[in-house]
């Protein structure tokens, strides 16, 4: 092991026992939000750098220092994606997608990159799926999508799930308020953090969501940005929660939840579980009206929220889950038998739904029934010579020891 080239810190091997737990929850996915109405798109790993840094906002945490970002050999300054949303406003820019519907319903799944320090549920390399809802600039869109992460994770049987909304207003509401809010932490200046000293200057709304215990103190009597939002924001923002209510979404509102990314405005929301420790936020999401226009599209309403695969993961029963196991161990002594098993597996696999192993290490019987044992396969079929003369071949049933002999086309009857 002592030059043994080892994986990266806070990139993760789905290993073959976990590997069955993955497929249960993408294709939960994929299904879950084609029933709402969502295609997925695919877009690339890496893009230009100056589209994270424009979209989510160059004093973030994300842009300032968790980018994996790089000069190639054409001199062009690139990125490994550290979220979607900034990928799918570019594809939907790029491809003109205003002027072929009006709505577009998008879900996607695949790695992001973050350069953070690594923990439980916190990777460098992460698989995040998330949807966006592009075109709609009406509450009942933001009801669907804030609707939908609860549904999933409680269709997926995860309890103890706490779901936080907010509204941080137009641009307007917000400007009135980071003033206000400025105005009162500016008393609190030399009891700050130096990242929230910094933040004072640059983005005060970010103080809101600390997690000093001393700075939190500071922030229970700041100002609440619902009391600073216009008219049509807070008819907006209790249209959204009247939805919510008619269809008993459990949440409660927290005036402090802002999000960490610059995208965002009005509606805001967060999902969390206490099964998962620090990293507690399952998802996350939120409405960015502005986006698309200063990413240089034509003005564009939308909304959507993201999750880690690997926190839901954590959260999740995995016993609830059932294992891939193999339909049918064939086991086969003698160099007849590896030449019948090869053939006979051939034709047991027209019958699509059936997995089937064929040993391939010319194992003696014992190991290979141990082999099957292990992998806990339903049904044996043993070649051996013996059965080929005479064409009587065993199927045992793994499960109740029961076991009979039928000819090679009665076996294949039988697995039909
Ligand atoms: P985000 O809150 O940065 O939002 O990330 C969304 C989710 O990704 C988190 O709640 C968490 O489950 C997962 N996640 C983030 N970082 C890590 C990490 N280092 N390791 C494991 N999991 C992680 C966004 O990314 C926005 N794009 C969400 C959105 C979509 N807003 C509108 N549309």
């Amino acid at each position: 092991m002592k030059d043994c080239i080892k994986n990266i810190k806070g990139t993760k091997d789905v290993s073959f026992e976990e590997s069955y737990i993955w497929h249960y929850i993408e294709n939960y996915i994929n299904s879950f939000f084609q029933r709402y109405g969502y295609s997925e798109v695919r877009t690339p790993t890496f893009e230009n750098t100056e589209l994270f840094i424009r979209s989510i906002g160059g004093d973030t945490d994300i842009v300032s220092k968790e980018m994996y970002s790089w000069i190639d050999q054409g001199k062009n300054t690139l990125t490994l994606r550290p979220e979607f949303t900034a990928s799918i406003a570019r594809y939907f820019i790029q491809n003109q997608l205003h002027k072929k519907n009006p709505m577009h319903k998008i879900y996607y799944v695949g790695s992001s990159f973050r350069r953070e320090r690594p923990q439980k549920g916190r990777l460098r390399e992460f698989k995040q799926f998330g949807i966006e809802a592009i075109g709609s600039q009406f509450p009942e869109q933001d009801a669907e999508i804030i609707a939908m992460a609860y549904n999933f994770y409680q269709e997926l049987g995860i309890s103890n799930l706490k779901l936080e909304l907010n509204s941080i207003g137009s641009k307007e509401s917000r400007a009135e308020y980071r003033s206000v809010l400025k105005t009162y932490l500016q008393k609190y200046k030399n009891d700050l953090s130096e990242t929230s000293k910094k933040r004072l200057e640059i983005n005060p709304l970010r103080i809101l969501d600390t997690k000093i215990d001393f700075e939190k103190d500071i922030i229970k009597n700041a100002p609440k940005i619902i009391d600073y939002l216009n008219k049509d924001d807070k008819k907006y923002f209790s249209s959204t929660l009247d939805l919510l209510d008619s269809i008993k979404v459990p949440y409660s509102v927290n005036d402090y939840l802002v999000r960490g990314l610059d995208y965002y405005s009005q509606t805001v929301f967060e999902i969390q579980s206490n099964l998962l420790g620090s990293q507690n936020a399952l998802c996350g999401g939120g409405r960015y009206d502005y986006l698309i226009e200063e990413l240089g599209g034509k003005s564009t309403p939308a909304i959507g929220f993201a999750a880690g695969l690997e926190r839901l993961i954590l959260a999740i029963d995995i016993d609830n889950i059932l294992k891939i196991v193999p339909d049918i161990y064939m086991i086969s002594i003698g160099d007849d038998a590896i030449q019948h098993s090869f053939k006979i597996a051939h034709q047991l696999r027209e019958n699509k739904k059936l997995n089937i192993v064929n040993d391939s290490l010319r194992r003696n019987m014992k190991a290979q029934m141990k082999d099957a044992n292990r992998l806990q396969a339903k049904y044996v079929i043993i070649i051996g010579e013996e059965e080929i003369a005479s064409n009587q071949f065993i199927v045992k049933n793994m499960n109740s020891g029961d076991q009979k002999k039928l000819s090679i086309d009665k076996v294949i009857e039988h697995f039909k």
